[in-house]
């Protein structure tokens, strides 16, 4: 394995680039560093590209069924990473976390019932509750100490017999926490006696900055492993979301049975032949293009952190400790959402997330992708301090 040029700019306009070519249908403008939608800026790493170009090679591409080495790759790098014994017979595989949470969500539960999600929180859980007719319950986190933290006590006062399902977003997205042992411990207890299955999206898992360790949420306990359905995908880690591949792991047979129910009546058990390619490629051969990666994402983060610091100190970055999103705290910037919008957009020039649609507790945010080369990163904090510099005056 030779050393990865993260430093690298690679053009993706005119690639259909959600990031890059959608800036004018959402920013109204092409003049924007794009820091939104999460992938990254870097190139999909050698060992993915290659499996994905021998399987081309082949030249006929019908339908396929998943082989069990994508299986093995998976639970080895799960067990490695994760230190998680995650069995065969527990994992399903779906072309997407978010299509996951839908299969979730209408095999576990009924129109009325109520889907607790922990704001602020990835936008596309909001949509999926509400437009499939089940109840929104909310327990906004609360910002101590610099963290984003969990509110147990209105967790558990939340928790009642309509509540059949929670949405976790484990690490959080955005804020970044990697939720501790703990913290997780006492979430899957409350759960467990409500009766409120979690669904663990778990997408992050394995983007944790040094000092930090995520954990997985269905290792805790038994008790909680038959509570939980994880989400798991190598999406984000590899940068390959645009070949839409993921995995549910099921310890319980019976929530198994219905999950599974509902992809087959979806008719969504045929996998794309790239996708699962990539998939076992990337889990197989991953550890140390992520060791690179994670300590490029960390030097960037560092740089957020010290030139926010020091040059826009109006700007309060919380600090992630996975993930590669910030989440900027510009409330001393004492602006409405549509001024800050703005001076993002059209001051700055940079194109990020706007903090409300992460619903409760978004207001005054922004969320800021920093999985891009440093140099660019390096541009688009320059020009947010320009902008700041000009509103101070
Ligand atoms: C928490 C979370 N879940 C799911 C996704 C997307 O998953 P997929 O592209 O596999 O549907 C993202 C992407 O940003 C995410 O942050």
């Amino acid at each position: 394995m030779g050393h990865y040029n993260f430093d690298e700019i690679i053009h993706r306009e005119k690639t259909h680039s959600v990031k890059y070519d959608l800036r004018t249908k959402n920013f109204g403008t092409e003049d924007v560093i794009p820091m939104w939608v999460a992938d990254m800026d870097f190139r999909t790493p050698d060992f993915i590209v290659d499996a994905i170009k021998r399987r081309a090679a082949h030249e006929l591409y019908g339908y396929t069924f998943i082989p069990e080495s994508f299986y093995e790759s998976f639970q080895s790098w799960m067990k490695r990473r994760h230190g998680w014994d995650v069995r065969r017979e527990w994992i399903l595989y779906c072309p997407g976390v978010v299509p996951s949470l839908v299969v979730a969500l209408l095999s576990f539960t009924s129109p009325g019932e109520g889907v607790l999600v922990q704001t602020p929180v990835y936008y596309p859980f909001f949509p999926i509750i509400v437009n499939n007719g089940r109840m929104l319950v909310e327990n906004p986190l609360e910002i101590r100490y610099g963290r984003l933290c969990m509110n147990e006590d209105h967790l558990a006062a939340c928790l009642d017999e309509k509540v059949k399902l929670m949405f976790l977003c484990s690490p959080h997205n955005p804020g970044g926490m990697v939720w501790k042992r703990e913290e997780l411990a006492r979430l899957g207890e409350l759960c467990l006696k409500n009766k409120t299955i979690i669904v663990s999206d778990e997408i992050h898992a394995d983007l944790v900055f040094r000092g930090h360790e995520h954990c997985p949420t269905a290792s805790l306990t038994e008790a909680i492993a038959q509570n939980t359905v994880t989400l798991v995908s190598p999406n984000k880690t590899f940068n390959i979301a645009g070949l839409s591949a993921s995995v549910a792991i099921i310890p319980n047979r019976e929530l198994f049975d219905r999950f599974r129910q509902t992809l087959e009546n979806m008719h969504w058990m045929i996998p794309n032949i790239f996708a699962i390619t990539a998939f076992e490629a990337a889990y197989r051969g991953g550890e140390g293009w992520l060791e690179q990666l994670l300590t490029y994402l960390e030097g960037n983060l560092n740089q957020v952190m010290d030139f926010m610091e020091r040059e826009i100190p109006k700007i309060k970055p919380i600090r992630p400790e996975g993930t590669y999103l910030v989440w900027l705290d510009c409330r001393e910037l004492g602006m409405t959402p549509e001024a800050l919008k703005a001076f993002m957009i059209v001051r700055a020039r940079v194109g990020l997330n706007e903090g409300p649609m992460f619903g409760t507790g978004g207001e005054g945010f922004q969320r800021m992708n920093i999985a891009c080369p440093r140099s660019v990163l390096n541009e688009a904090l320059a020009r947010i301090a320009d902008a700041a510099s000009i509103k101070c005056d």
